[in-house]
């Protein structure tokens, strides 16, 4: 695969993860469609390629991204919009990649920065984040999930204050909050964010899309589904050699061997 992108630098591991790095430094990585159309295109690719384990996103020092680009789209009519059905498929190829994908947060995380931050499995973010869905100072509001991910993430309280308010959350807010799963200084943030990527890369790919398919289902379903759906995937682990291997390996005191693709 030739990872030949103009908007994203890509690194490939042999731990079996990829950092992809928003690369619009001009534009503090505003999000334009160029962008989010190569972004789906490496996902769409990064799921078909066993090398590729788990993904890292990242931005600048100064900006995961400042939102979507808003010279690109001041001068949209509603009509534009709707056809276009702008940003639903950018949202729906992040939303739709079933290997972990991980936000690795440094400087603004500002609207569609935010909401792309958002749609990752986690975020670690450094020291310097900050978080906001400043729409409304442009007369509008979150178009690709903000209002209902922070709502969920936060809750009401924050996540109203910081959609009408316009108010940033810096990363100590955002921690304490559920925003971030962890903080770290500024220059370990990507040291932070290899290190966790190869962990999950190490581990059975089958088992990774089990928990990420239980967690996210927790959002979509009632407790009792949910229930349901994760004793039945529990019990279907039972299905695969990884499993023999992951328990063989804890009685024997070893590592384990993960053979499954
Ligand atoms: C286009 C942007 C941009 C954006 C920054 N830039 N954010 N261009 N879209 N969202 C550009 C600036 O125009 C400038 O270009 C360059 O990046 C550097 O930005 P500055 O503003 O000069 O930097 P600074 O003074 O450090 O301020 C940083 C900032 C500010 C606080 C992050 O840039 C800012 O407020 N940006 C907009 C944040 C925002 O409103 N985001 C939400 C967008 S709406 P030039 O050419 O002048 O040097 C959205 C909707 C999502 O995301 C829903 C989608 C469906």
């Amino acid at each position: 695969m030739a990872d030949t992108y103009s908007t994203l630098l890509i690194e490939r591991h042999t731990d079996g993860y990829a950092v992809v790095t928003l690369n619009r430094p001009e534009a503090l990585n505003a999000l334009n469609s160029q962008l989010l159309g190569e972004l789906g295109d490496f996902l769409e690719a990064a799921e078909r390629d066993d090398s590729i384990r788990a993904v890292v996103l990242t931005g600048s020092a100064k900006a995961f991204a400042a939102g979507a680009d808003i010279k690109e789209m001041s001068d949209k009519s509603y009509a534009d919009m709707y056809l276009e059905n702008f940003f639903a498929r950018a949202h729906d190829r992040v939303a739709a990649f079933r290997k972990p994908i991980i936000a690795a947060v440094s400087g603004y995380a500002l609207g569609g920065g935010c909401e792309l931050a958002m749609l990752c499995d986690f975020i670690i973010a450094s020291d310097t984040a900050k978080f906001g869905q400043p729409e409304i100072n442009l007369g509008v509001a979150p178009g690709i999930g903000g209002s209902q991910r922070l709502t969920r993430a936060v809750g009401k309280a924050k996540a109203m204050d910081m959609c009408l308010t316009a108010r940033m959350m810096d990363a100590a807010e955002a921690e304490r909050s559920g925003l971030v799963s962890r903080v770290v200084a500024v220059d370990a943030l990507l040291d932070e964010a290899r290190k966790v990527a190869a962990k999950i890369a190490a581990q059975s790919p089958l088992a990774v899309i089990a928990n990420k398919e239980l967690v996210n289902a927790a959002f979509d379903t009632t407790l009792s589904q949910g229930l349901q759906f994760e004793r039945r995937l529990f019990h279907s682990l039972f299905a695969f050699d990884d499993q023999k291997e992951g328990m063989a390996a804890f009685v024997e005191k070893r590592k384990p061997v993960f053979t499954s693709r």
